[in-house]
């Protein structure tokens, strides 16, 4: 497996490849690879002829006071789950080689960024669709794999496809959760033994709004507030939000009919999880 450091010679690995018409399969990943990542390379070398990791902990789009000194980093281990998983070449960029000096565009995907993850974290999605862009255009996928856990991403990436006319096809992958229902996250390296206990309570809030759902209940009140009791009932548990938004607009709904998106982001101590379920009406 290759590691590549520079977008030169991500354009040199790819050049012959397009030529040839091999497909070629993207994972954007911020490295830390666990078994949801291994599941969206593993999707890719199925599908693609060719697949390449991206591992770049970017920093447009971490606020101010987050964690993108801390956010854990081993590229040893990357390697070894990407090749295992079936990549052929990691793209491992430094942060000058993605934003020279001078660099001065960004991409801002409107109206879907404003609620939920982007309330908190207000210039959060315009880092991730810059990145993700220049990641199509250094790499000329033709198919990229993201993970349902970051679900208005995905729906932001979606629509910054649409409508910039990237020629790229967006592949969602199921959330993998390890055995207790806790989604895989990076991030949960960060939790004590109480907190990663405690955290049990999203994916078990999310589990009753299921079945409230499959036994008839529409009404997104209703549902949030049960999730919200759930959650409440962790005396550690800190929430962020709790919504139910339309899927493709990532708009609040009251009365669930197409695709609903169940999404919450709640904290405990410094950790902020995310967790969601997609309800189909
Ligand atoms: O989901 C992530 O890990 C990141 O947001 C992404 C898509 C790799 C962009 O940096």
């Amino acid at each position: 497996m290759k590691i590549l450091k520079t977008v030169s010679e991500v354009r040199e690995f790819v050049k012959d490849k397009k030529t040839n018409g091999k497909t070629i399969g993207l994972v954007p990943t911020m490295g830390y690879l666990h078994e949801g990542h291994a599941s969206l390379i593993e999707k890719s070398a199925s599908q693609n002829d060719i697949t390449i990791v991206s591992i770049f902990v970017n920093p447009t789009q971490f606020g101010p006071t987050e964690d993108l000194d801390k956010y854990p980093r081993d590229l040893e281990h990357d390697t070894k789950v990407a090749e295992k998983a079936g990549a052929d070449a990691i793209f491992h960029p430094t942060p000058s080689e993605m934003y020279p000096n001078g660099y001065s565009t960004y991409i801002n995907v409107e109206n879907l960024t404003a609620g939920l993850c982007g309330k908190s974290r207000p210039t959060h999605f315009r880092g991730v669709t810059t990145v993700v862009g220049k990641l199509f255009n250094i790499t000329q996928a033709d198919r990229a794999y993201f993970g349902q856990k970051d679900a208005q991403q995905l729906a932001v990436i979606k629509r910054m496809v649409y409508d910039l006319n990237f020629n790229i096809e967006i592949v969602p992958c199921p959330i993998v959760r390890e055995e207790s229902g806790l989604a895989k996250s990076s991030r949960n390296v960060y939790l004590s033994d109480e907190e990663k206990r405690e955290a049990l309570v999203l994916s078990r809030s999310l589990k009753e709004a299921e079945r409230l759902f499959n036994d008839g209940e529409r009404n997104a009140d209703i549902l949030k507030k049960r999730i919200t009791d759930i959650i409440e009932g962790s005396p550690i548990a800190n929430i962020d939000y709790v919504e139910i938004v339309d899927f493709e607009t990532i708009q609040p709904i009251s009365e669930i009919k197409g695709e609903a998106l169940v999404a919450l982001a709640v904290k405990f101590g410094n950790t902020r999880l995310i967790d969601n379920t997609i309800l189909r009406g």
